[in-house]
């Protein structure tokens, strides 16, 4: 099955020893090992935050920040391909043209961002459309969309499935600038609803969702028309 997985950056304790990259790369390298099509996509999360919020502070423009926060994130990926090993692509693809020539590989692609004005999120549904991926699985830190923030609404429901259109109406109303996309990038579901890719929002806390979702399991926020 050709699947892209996409890992927020939050879910990446860096500073307190790495423990949860190990359990996802364990998982990783099985189903890439069963001969699953994968590429990953791993966010920038709070130290992508600490270093966009810098740059502005220092007066950098806001396409200047994004590049920063592409920074961070191809260091979180680089850590994951220094995980895997002689498995993994050797380093983040930059660009579609490099992106394309690791697809072609045997290897497990492990990515950060690619251009400014969109969050990974985005990068995630643009090698789904590449890859012709049978699904892109977003691992965050809630176990799907509910009706509201459950973090700080108790009553929130959550949604079993929703469509492109549903979504984007509950997130339009928000604001997005660089460093603050949170449920998922606007621009990401664009990309799925035009190219209608599964997706499925499911709790990152638990490195087994991944194998859960690609095994169709009904775990999480399905993304569907
Ligand atoms: P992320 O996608 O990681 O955003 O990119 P995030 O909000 O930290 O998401 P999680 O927590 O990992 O899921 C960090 C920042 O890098 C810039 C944006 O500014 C984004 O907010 N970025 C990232 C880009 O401009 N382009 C990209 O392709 C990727």
């Amino acid at each position: 099955m050709r699947v892209v997985y996409k890992i927020g950056g939050h879910l990446l304790d860096i500073e307190h020893g790495a423990t949860e990259i190990s359990d996802y790369l364990k998982i990783l390298k099985k189903l890439h090992d069963k001969g699953h099509r994968l590429a990953v996509v791993i966010g920038g999360g709070e130290n992508a935050r600490s270093y966009v919020n810098a740059a502005r502070r220092l007066g950098a423009d806001e396409a200047s920040c994004d590049q920063i926060g592409i920074e961070v994130t191809r260091l979180n990926a680089e850590l994951f391909i220094l995980g895997i090993g002689e498995d993994a692509y050797p380093t983040p693809p930059r660009d579609i043209a490099e992106l394309k020539n690791a697809l072609r590989t045997e290897k497990l692609v492990v990515l950060g961002g690619l251009t400014p004005g969109h969050s990974t999120d985005a990068v995630a549904a643009i090698v789904s459309e590449i890859m012709k991926a049978e699904l892109l699985v977003r691992l965050t830190d809630v176990d799907g969309v509910y009706t509201d923030n459950p973090k700080t609404n108790p009553s929130a429901k959550k949604i079993e499935v929703i469509s492109t259109k549903k979504l984007l109406d509950m997130l339009i109303s928000k604001k997005y600038w660089a460093g603050g996309y949170e449920l998922i990038d606007p621009i990401a579901i664009k990309i799925i609803e035009r190219s209608k890719i599964p997706t499925r929002i499911v709790d990152g806390k638990d490195p087994k969702n991944l194998e859960k979702a690609l095994r169709h399991e009904k775990i999480g926020t399905l993304i569907s028309e």
